[in-house]
């Protein structure tokens, strides 16, 4: 099939909930209400917030404008752990329908939990960033986020089914049945992360299948960065529309934010339900928008699980809305736990991802190495050959992503070019950094 352009795709307006184009005054005027209700919620019904606004002098009357809120104190994993695994539900737990919880790679798992508003709420976000990728009712739509205690799977699901479309529930892995569904069943959206869609593509690859006679038209990818250069790779290979989708299980789980198929230009945040901040990760303080710093989010309508002035680690800036009134965040290139310090330099995987993607020579698969030589850390950065390339291409893929790297981040790296197929693929989020110190 042919892509059709994405202005060709975008909703169409009599579907967009008006919210999502309301004026900037009519959004304040609702997220003023309903966080004076959200901070009042938690502060009377989970003890933590009870006493963390104590401890800082502060109370849910003192909010009498949205800025007020730089005076509460923030929310970070190590609270939600520290309660865990139900201290900050604010209803009772027989109120609460859905668990759900982090991997938890790094310790305890951290949970979450959702009341039947909650779910309500959460598939109708979902809904509504499907939209702006282009989905539209009626659509198959093939989920390979995984389902269970990760919300990828069954937060799409439930958003789709929303929407009215007709749902597949694949979750991850077994990559050869998901290229049959996608044969079989003809589904016209996929959501799936990056790094797991360019896996299928090379099954396609293997099978001889060319994307073009696919059925798929717009991917909606997220759960992991991803950059822009990446998304060209996608578009190009997988010959569909690729569209970011952000969300994290603290704040409800995918569809806190969106993309417009129009614009690709970074997502527009669901300002109805979700209050951001961009703060200065070392100082905390509140820095205006357009100034990168780390996102922060304030639920304004959940019940069971209300979450106040919550660090997310990721990196970002706030921008206008464009396609939508409600504001834009950029594309999250980064976490500040994701940064490596290679001989003094601060580097993220995804300013490798921006180069390596370009270099003809190799394959988008890629894992970086941290390793320590005498006091330094070192980085190998293991990716390799794309499936056509030549007898020379190793060592011109080599030299240039040293160069590259050295020229446009400033450190000297070792490039490890495998052959086609070595490095380990995600069937989920992407292991983007093995550290080996
Ligand atoms: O990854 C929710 C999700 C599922 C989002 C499916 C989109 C699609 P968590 O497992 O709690 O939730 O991980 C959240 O993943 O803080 C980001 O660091 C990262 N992340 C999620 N979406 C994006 C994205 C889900 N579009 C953490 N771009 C977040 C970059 C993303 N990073």
């Amino acid at each position: 099939m042919t892509m059709k352009p994405a202005s060709e795709l975008a909703a169409d307006p009599a579907t967009i909930d008006p919210i999502e184009i309301a004026s900037r005054d009519e959004i304040a005027a609702l997220q003023l209400s309903r966080m004076q209700w959200s901070l009042r919620h938690a502060y009377d019904n989970v003890p933590h917030y009870k006493k963390a606004f104590d401890d800082k002098g502060v109370h849910p009357d003192d909010l009498k404008q949205l800025s007020d809120l730089g005076n509460f104190p923030f929310t970070t994993k190590a609270d939600l752990r520290d309660n865990y695994p139900f201290g900050m539900f604010a209803v009772p737990r027989e109120q609460v329908i859905r668990i759900h919880a982090s991997s938890g790679t790094t310790g305890q798992p951290t949970v979450v939990g959702y009341t039947a508003n909650d779910i309500e709420m959460w598939a109708d976000v979902v809904a509504r960033s499907m939209r702006a990728a282009g989905a539209r009712k009626g659509d198959i739509v093939h989920i390979s986020y995984g389902y269970g205690l990760f919300t990828g799977g069954l937060g799409a699901h439930y958003g789709a089914e929303k929407l009215g479309c007709t749902t597949i529930p694949v979750s991850g892995g077994m990559t050869a049945r998901q290229l049959q569904l996608i044969q079989d069943f003809k589904p016209r959206v996929i959501m799936v992360t990056p790094s797991y869609l360019l896996n299928i593509l090379d099954e396609m690859a293997a099978k001889g299948i060319s994307p073009e006679e696919t059925s798929l038209e717009i991917g909606v990818f997220g759960a992991e960065p991803w950059t822009n250069e990446m998304r060209e790779q996608i578009e190009q290979r997988g010959h569909l529309h690729a569209v970011d989708i952000y969300g994290l299980s603290e704040v409800i789980g995918p569809g806190v934010a969106n993309e417009c198929i129009e614009t690709k230009d970074g997502l527009h945040i669901w300002e109805d339900h979700f209050y951001p901040e961009i703060i200065d990760p070392d100082t905390g303080e509140v820095l205006p928008d357009g100034e990168f710093g780390e996102l922060i989010f304030t639920s304004l309508t959940k019940e069971a699980f209300p979450i106040v002035r919550y660090r997310t680690r990721d990196l970002t800036r706030l921008m206008p809305g464009t396609a939508r009134t409600m504001r834009r965040m950029e594309k999250v290139t980064g976490r500040s736990d994701d940064m490596l310090i290679i001989k003094g330099v601060n580097l993220f995987p995804t300013q490798i991802e921006e180069i390596l993607v370009q270099i003809p020579e190799v394959s988008p698969h890629y894992q970086l190495e941290l390793f320590k030589q005498g006091n330094l850390d070192e980085l190998k950065i293991h990716c390799e050959l794309a499936p056509k390339a030549g007898d020379d291409a190793a060592d011109s893929a080599r030299s240039k992503l040293a160069e590259q790297v050295k020229e446009r981040i400033g450190v000297s790296v070792e490039p490890v070019i495998h052959e086609p197929g070595s490095i380990a693929r995600s069937e989920g989020k992407a292991k983007r950094v093995v550290d080996n110190r």
